[in-house]
């Protein structure tokens, strides 16, 4: 009998030992969990200066600094996976990415098949609110404003927004590219009259002479809000967005978009 009883004695203290060294581990690991596979997160890296790769392959950029910092704040571990832009929505679909940043601009057609985060980026000319440019050759008087682009040959980016207003040109003859310096390229010899596309990644391009001999007809558009794009109910929308909220009130976000565009950031909306 009295043998009995320490036996009991023994399996109490043994299993509370074994809860306090559990909760001990748990609270050293407040939000990482260090067997958790990283997040997979796809990126067009053909977007100055938002993705783009250096000469030895390094991924850099406004959208790769912001996913790391994301990361490093939310407690969670991030690889970058190369894909043409094109192809991101339906894989994103597919779920065979965790996500995805890329200048990716949200849209309620887009809305309609993926999530978003809030945004995390106004686009558009630094002070005014209009998201895309028509970009010409610098030696090209004839287009001027919207209405001089009917019946041009216009150059986009396959699947991109800048494809979506194109459309809406009348009579334009449209080329579609997989990713933006090929059209540029286009565009100066001569192929086509104009590029349409983001404002912010062609004014970077051309302000930092990659771009010689190109000009933005400053007729500008619609606004647009860049999001980091994610499968519909996807478990990491709520870490991805209180990640950018800290990073807004903490000084980060504005410290990366200094590094990049040397301008003050502009207000962005919660949702
Ligand atoms: N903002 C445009 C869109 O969402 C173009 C983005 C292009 N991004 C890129 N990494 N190529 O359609």
């Amino acid at each position: 009998m009295v043998k009995l009883i320490n036996f009991k004695w023994q399996q109490l203290i043994l299993s509370l030992g074994c809860l306090l060294l559990i909760i001990g581990c748990q609270s050293l690991y407040p939000t990482t969990n260090p067997d958790a596979k990283p997040l997979k997160v796809a990126t067009d890296p053909t977007f100055v200066p938002f993705e783009f790769q250096t000469a030895d392959g390094k991924l850099e950029g406004f959208d790769i600094d912001l996913m790391n910092a994301i990361a490093k704040v939310a407690g969670f571990a991030i690889q970058f996976e190369s894909l043409p832009f094109d192809g991101m929505i339906s894989t994103l679909q597919a779920k065979r990415v965790d996500g995805a940043i890329s200048g990716i601009t949200i849209t309620a057609e887009r809305l309609k098949t993926i999530a978003f985060s809030r945004p995390y980026f106004k686009a558009g000319l630094a002070m005014s609110t209009t998201g895309y440019a028509y970009a010409v050759r610098e030696d090209n008087q004839n287009i001027k404003d919207f209405n001089s682009l009917k019946g041009k040959k216009i150059a986009v980016q396959i699947g991109s927004t800048g494809a979506d207003f194109a459309k809406t040109i009348s009579n334009a003859k449209i080329s579609t590219f997989n990713s933006g310096p090929e059209f540029f390229q286009d565009l100066l010899n001569g192929n086509v009259d104009a590029v349409v596309s983001d404002a912010f990644a062609t004014l970077y391009a051309i302000k930092n002479g990659k771009l010689k001999g190109i000009r933005v007809v400053a007729d500008l558009l619609t606004q647009e809000y860049y999001g980091i794009a994610m499968p519909k109910d996807s478990p990491h929308l709520d870490a991805i967005n209180k990640g950018i909220a800290t990073l807004l009130s903490n000084g980060t976000y504005k410290q990366i978009y200094q590094k990049w565009f040397d301008a003050e950031p502009p207000q962005l909306p919660d949702s």
